[in-house]
């Protein structure tokens, strides 16, 4: 992303735990922000020309030995500073202010005065509202040349502000959606205090990268492995978008695909002209896996068939230099930080391709939260079913069918239940607020009875979550009435099916997936 063009917000991570969040918050502002570790040298803080700073909460106390301190060496200059709970203490402390810990910390909703005339940020808003806070420490006294403009029951002080020194503080989450004027408070800040004009939006990013991907790979040939998920998709589509037919994409087909999904990856991407080879491997997987029981010995088998048969058709392509990869702001963030070298996605697709295939990588979604990589893909006309596509795990299937061999006729099974479950979820429009919904297949069979016979067939378990990174997830509360019509369908229409249960743990402690 370039420094010059695009007007730009910093976020220095004391490691509070809604970090990114203002991050993304500051963006859908329309203006573009980037995480920094707190730790980062102020000088290369400033190289960057930033508009403002923003520091966030953190878990540790100011008064902690070796708590991260305020940079110091912002006092004084011409740059705008939030600072947020963590990162608000530690600017009243540097600057002469009273931080203690308070009698009883707040954590969750919590009723906010506005104290005085609010000052620009709080200034006009209701004198009495909520706010979301998560703290011990608290400021008891403004420091010296500050305004305190909130208060709450736990927070004598609650937000401060010197315009004088630029330097504005407050206790709590404005970045949280259980704080309804949070987003109106960091509007104000990014325009009236630090005059941000842009109007940012993850749209801006496809000229960006389009003519970053130019600059990079120049005539190159370049390779991009796709899964049929957002992101590799939308990274395909933006980097075609840069270099048309020196792009190749490899779809391998693992056999392990949901139904129809491995003819809608090809005729989206035939629709757009991309070159694409499709590589039907189901039967050099299916091999593979006969006989295999074990679940780690499926997915290694699958993450190494995998890779084998891509490495054939890049040589096969030949002079290829670059490789497309899906990596997400959230991957960068996660491996250590902005500015570093390329990292390989650790769980990309199947299992990672190693690191010694000898390509430089374009990591075109590199700067964007997942989100803003849907946009990129609506604005560049992918289908929404594409776009929208809930997260599927590389080995696929595979991993679905539990306690027994993959095969073919389980499969498909599981395949047509699954297709069944998938239309049903679309159809009461739920699947956008499930994070997944899927069905398993133990590989048992049970007693049944259907028409005047007794049936021996497999069950079917439909699994459905809420999350938000797959880190933690709840089991949905699907309808009743959705379950039923669910289980009638799978029962009646796929034969050698006769039962169908749903999962109801939350992980933990259970996972996600079965395995
Ligand atoms: P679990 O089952 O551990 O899954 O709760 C967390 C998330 O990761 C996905 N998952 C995978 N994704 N390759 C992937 O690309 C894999 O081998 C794999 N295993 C699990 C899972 O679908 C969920 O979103």
């Amino acid at each position: 992303m370039s420094e010059a063009k695009t007007e730009e917000v910093l976020v220095l991570d004391f490691g509070g735990q809604y970090s990114q969040l203002i991050a993304r918050r500051i963006r859908e502002c329309g203006v573009f922000s980037e995480l920094l570790p707190a730790s980062t040298e102020t000088a290369k803080v400033l190289e960057r020309k930033p508009k403002a700073i923003v520091l966030s909460g953190g878990p540790a106390s100011v008064h902690d030995p070796g708590a991260p301190d305020f940079p110091r060496d912002l006092i004084g200059l011409d740059v705008p500073v939030l600072g947020i709970c963590y990162g608000m203490q530690a600017m009243a402390k540097a600057l002469g202010g009273e931080v203690k810990e308070a009698e009883s910390g707040e954590f969750g909703r919590t009723d906010l005065t506005v104290v005085g005339d609010g000052g620009i940020l709080l200034g006009g808003l209701p004198r009495e509202q909520t706010c979301w806070m998560s703290h011990r420490d608290a400021v008891f006294a403004a420091p010296e040349g500050f305004v305190a403009t909130a208060a709450t029951p736990g927070s004598p002080v609650a937000a401060i502000e010197s315009g004088e020194r630029g330097m504005y503080g407050i206790q709590f989450h404005p970045e949280v959606v259980h704080t309804p004027f949070g987003t109106e408070v960091l509007n104000r800040f990014l325009r009236e205090v630090a005059g941000c004009t842009s109007q940012w939006s993850p749209a801006s990013v496809v000229a960006e990268q389009v003519e970053a991907i130019r600059n990079q790979v120049g005539d190159s040939k370049v390779i991009c492995g796709l899964s049929g998920g957002v992101d590799s998709s939308v990274a395909a589509r933006l980097v075609y978008e840069a270099i048309g037919e020196k792009l190749t994409c490899v779809f391998v087909d693992h056999g392990l695909m949901r139904a129809n999904e491995a003819e809608q990856v090809v005729e989206a991407f035939s629709g757009f002209g991309i070159p694409l080879v499709h590589v039907d491997a189901e039967e050099r997987f299916l091999a593979r896996l006969a006989g295999e029981t074990d679940p780690e010995t499926k997915r290694k088998i699958i993450g190494e068939e995998f890779i084998r048969v891509f490495e054939e058709e890049a040589r096969r392509i030949e002079d290829v230099d670059y490789l497309v990869q899906g990596t997400l702001y959230s991957d960068v963030i996660e491996s250590g930080g902005s500015d570093h070298a390329a990292t390989i996605k650790s769980h990309h697709n199947v299992g990672g391709l190693p690191d010694d295939l000898d390509f430089e990588l374009v990591e075109p979604l590199r700067m964007l939260f997942k989100d803003e990589v849907r946009a990129v893909g609506t604005e560049l006309g992918l289908p929404d079913r594409m776009v929208w596509r809930q997260p599927f795990p590389g080995p696929g299937l595979g991993i679905r069918i539990v306690g027994g061999e993959v095969n073919k006729e389980r499969l498909d099974i599981l395949r047509a239940a699954d297709a069944i479950l998938q239309e049903e979820i679309r159809a009461g429009e739920l699947y956008r607020e499930l994070w997944q919904s899927f069905c398993v297949l133990p590989a048992i069979r049970s007693v049944g009875v259907q028409g005047d016979g007794r049936t021996y067939a497999y069950p079917i378990v439909i699994r459905a979550v809420t999350s938000e990174d797959a880190m933690t997830a709840d089991w949905a509360r699907l309808p009743y009435d959705l379950l039923e019509k669910v289980s009638n369908r799978i029962i009646n229409e796929v034969q050698g099916v006769n039962r169908v249960a749903l999962d109801i743990s939350s992980k933990p402690p259970a996972t996600i997936e079965w395995e």
